[in-house]
C-alpha cells in the first residue's frame, strides 16, 4: 500500500512520465489490495485530495494557457485509468466476498437436526390427573391425607376390629416404634376419614395418592403403588349414585361403550360392598370384564367415627389401582416398567394429560 509523504513533491501535471508513473504506484497498490478495508485505505491514498494526483489536477489552473489543455488531458485519462482500476478491484473483492459468504454460511437443509431430548410426564401421573379431571369435572374436590398415617386412620376409625381378620388382608409396613401406632397407608381408604372430619357433609372428594404393602416386587405387585379413593357423603344418596357416578366415570376413561358391573363383596369399611368390575370395549384381545376395584355405601360405623349422623347422612365410596388400571387402559404388561424410571417407557405415551 503506498501513503503518500507529507512534503512529498508534487508531480508536474504535464509530465507524463512522473504522472505514468503516480498511476503505476497506484494500480499497483490497487492491484494488491486483499480486501476490501484494505482497498478502501488505496483510493484514500491515491485519489483523495492529498494524493499525488489530486495534487498534480490542482497544479493545472496555475499553468500558462497553452499547457492547460494538454495537462488537462493528460491527468483525465490517467485519473480516469486509475479509476476504473479501483472500480474493477471493488467488483472483484465485492464477488469474492459474496463466494466467501456463501460458502461459510452454508446451511445443510438435509442434515439431520441434533435430537433435544425433553423428557416426558410419567404415565401413571398423566393417568392420575385424568382421573382427577374427571370428577373436578362432576364438582368434587381434591383431597389428600398423609402417607406415614396412624393406624387408627387406616385401620379402626374403617371399622376393622382390632382381631378383625380383615386387618391381615393388607400387608401392612408398621413404623417403628410400635407404640406410636404409625405405619405407612395401605390404601387411600383413611383419607375417607379425615375428609369427614376436616369438611361440612355434603362432601365430594376425590383422593389419589401412594400406598404401600409388603409385597414383592413381580410383573404384578409392587409394594409402593397409587390408589384413587372417591369419597360422597350427602343426604338421600344411595347404592344408585354410586353406580350412575361410576358409569359416568367408566365412560369417560374407556369410551361410550364402557359399562359397568358391581358384584357382592365384603370391606369393613363399606355395608354393602361390591367389586366393581369393568367392561372393556378396547381390551387386548377383544371387549372382556376386568376386575377394577372396591365401592360400596358407607359403613355408619364409619360415619360415627368421623362424627356425621348416620340418620342423617350416607354415602358411597370407591377405591382404585392406578398401575393396575393403566395396565389394562394401555396394555402394560409388566408393572416395573412403570417404576423403572426409563424416560422410554413414558416417551411412548407421548405427552397426553
Ligand atoms: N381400600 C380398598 C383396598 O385398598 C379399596 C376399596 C374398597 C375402597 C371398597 C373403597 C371401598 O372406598 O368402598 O383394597
Amino acid at each position: 500500500m503506498t501513503e503518500t509523504l507529507p512534503g512529498a513533491a508534487i508531480p508536474n501535471p504535464t509530465d507524463e512520465a512522473a504522472i505514468t508513473a503516480a498511476v503505476d504506484q497506484a494500480i499497483a497498490a490497487i492491484a494488491g489490495a486483499g480486501s476490501l478495508d484494505e482497498l478502501k485505505a488505496v483510493r484514500l491514498a491515491h485519489t483523495g485530495e492529498k494524493s499525488p494526483l489530486s495534487l498534480a489536477n490542482r497544479e493545472i489552473g496555475g499553468l500558462p494557457k497553452d499547457q492547460k489543455a494538454v495537462a488537462g488531458k493528460l491527468m483525465g485519462s490517467s485519473r480516469g485509468r486509475v479509476n476504473k482500476a479501483l472500480a474493477d478491484r471493488t467488483a472483484e473483492l465485492e464477488a469474492q466476498n459474496d463466494a466467501r459468504i456463501l460458502l461459510e454460511e452454508t446451511v445443510d437443509v438435509t442434515a439431520a437436526p441434533r435430537r433435544r431430548r425433553a423428557g416426558a410426564r410419567h404415565p401413571l401421573s398423566t393417568l392420575q390427573d385424568r382421573v382427577a379431571d374427571i370428577f373436578v369435572g362432576m364438582g368434587w374436590e381434591i383431597a389428600e391425607g398423609p402417607e406415614v398415617e396412624s393406624e387408627w386412620f387406616n385401620f379402626d376409625a374403617l371399622n376393622f376390629k382390632p382381631d378383625h381378620p380383615a386387618r391381615e388382608m393388607q400387608d401392612t409396613f408398621f413404623v417403628e416404634p410400635p407404640e406410636a401406632h404409625l405405619l405407612m397407608r395401605t390404601h387411600t381408604s383413611p383419607v375417607q376419614v379425615r375428609s369427614m372430619l376436616e369438611r361440612e357433609a355434603p362432601i365430594y372428594v376425590l383422593c389419589p395418592g401412594k400406598v404401600f404393602r409388603t409385597d414383592e416386587l413381580d410383573a404384578t405387585h409392587t409394594p409402593v403403588f397409587h390408589q384413587f379413593e372417591g369419597l360422597a357423603i350427602d343426604k338421600h344418596l344411595s347404592m344408585a349414585d354410586l353406580r350412575g357416578t361410576l358409569e359416568h366415570f367408566a365412560r369417560q376413561m374407556f369410551g361410550d361403550e364402557a359399562q359397568i358391573r358391581l358384584r357382592p363383596n365384603y370391606f369393613p369399611f363399606t355395608e354393602p360392598s361390591a367389586e366393581l368390575d369393568i367392561w372393556h370395549p378396547g381390551a387386548k384381545g377383544g371387549p372382556r370384564w376386568i376386575e377394577w376395584g372396591g365401592c360400596g355405601m358407607v359403613n355408619p360405623n364409619v360415619l360415627r367415627a368421623a362424627g356425621i349422623d348416620p340418620d342423617i347422612y350416607s354415602g358411597f365410596a370407591f377405591g382404585m389401582g392406578i398401575e393396575r388400571t393403566l395396565m389394562f387402559r394401555n396394555e402394560v404388561g409388566d408393572m416395573r416398567d412403570m417404576i423403572e424410571g426409563d424416560v422410554r417407557f413414558s416417551e411412548h405415551f407421548g405427552m397426553e394429560i
